[in-house]
């Protein structure tokens, strides 16, 4: 999804909230998405860019990229509040938040859940203020980090860059 212009951020707004309210079901929608066979267009494009501008604090958008979904959000201070009190913790998969974002306000995710792959949910199901994922019952941190269930692993984050302050991309430009 490309959105570049000042006219097109109403716009934005209205499918950023409109992404947070249908991410609840894209656990469920993903799977059969993700058994269409994308065109090896899709395929070949490396980067995705996001327009990140009108994108409020504590809102998060769903972005597909390379045939996955990747979780955008702008972290409200509580959640990044949230993030550096599990480096203390003794932690499953342990990472510091601040090696897993590049601009603490931002917290990008490929949200596929480490255990066998499915959706999480939005920001804000899981026990600690993170993402849950319904399927097996793993709860993710407000940094994606496995705090409970049986995941392994902490989410992954996906090779992102700021172009500027207003344009995130995600992705590697080959
Ligand atoms: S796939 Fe997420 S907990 Fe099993």
């Amino acid at each position: 999804m490309v959105i570049e212009t000042e006219e097109n951020r109403r716009d934005f707004l209205i499918l950023a909230t409109s992404a947070v309210g249908v991410a609840g079901t894209a656990g469920a929608a993903w799977p059969f998405i993700r058994s269409w066979s994308p065109s090896a267009d899709v395929l070949a494009q490396a980067t995705t860019e996001v327009n990140i501008g009108a994108l409020a604090e504590g809102q998060m958008i769903t972005i597909p990229w390379q045939g996955k979904p990747v979780f955008v959000l702008h972290r409200t201070p509580e959640q990044i509040e949230q993030a550096k009190d599990g480096d203390f913790e003794k932690l499953p998969d342990f990472a510091k938040d601040e090696t897993r974002v590049q601009k603490k306000q931002y917290l990008v995710l490929l949200a596929l859940c480490t255990h066998l792959g499915c959706v999480p949910q939005p920001i804000g199901t899981g026990d600690f203020g993170g993402f849950l994922c319904p399927c097996h019952g793993s709860h993710y941190d407000t940094s994606g980090r496995i705090r409970k269930g049986p995941a392994p692993a902490n989410l992954a984050v996906p090779y992102y860059a700021f172009k500027d302050d207003q344009t995130l991309v995600i992705g590697k430009p080959v």
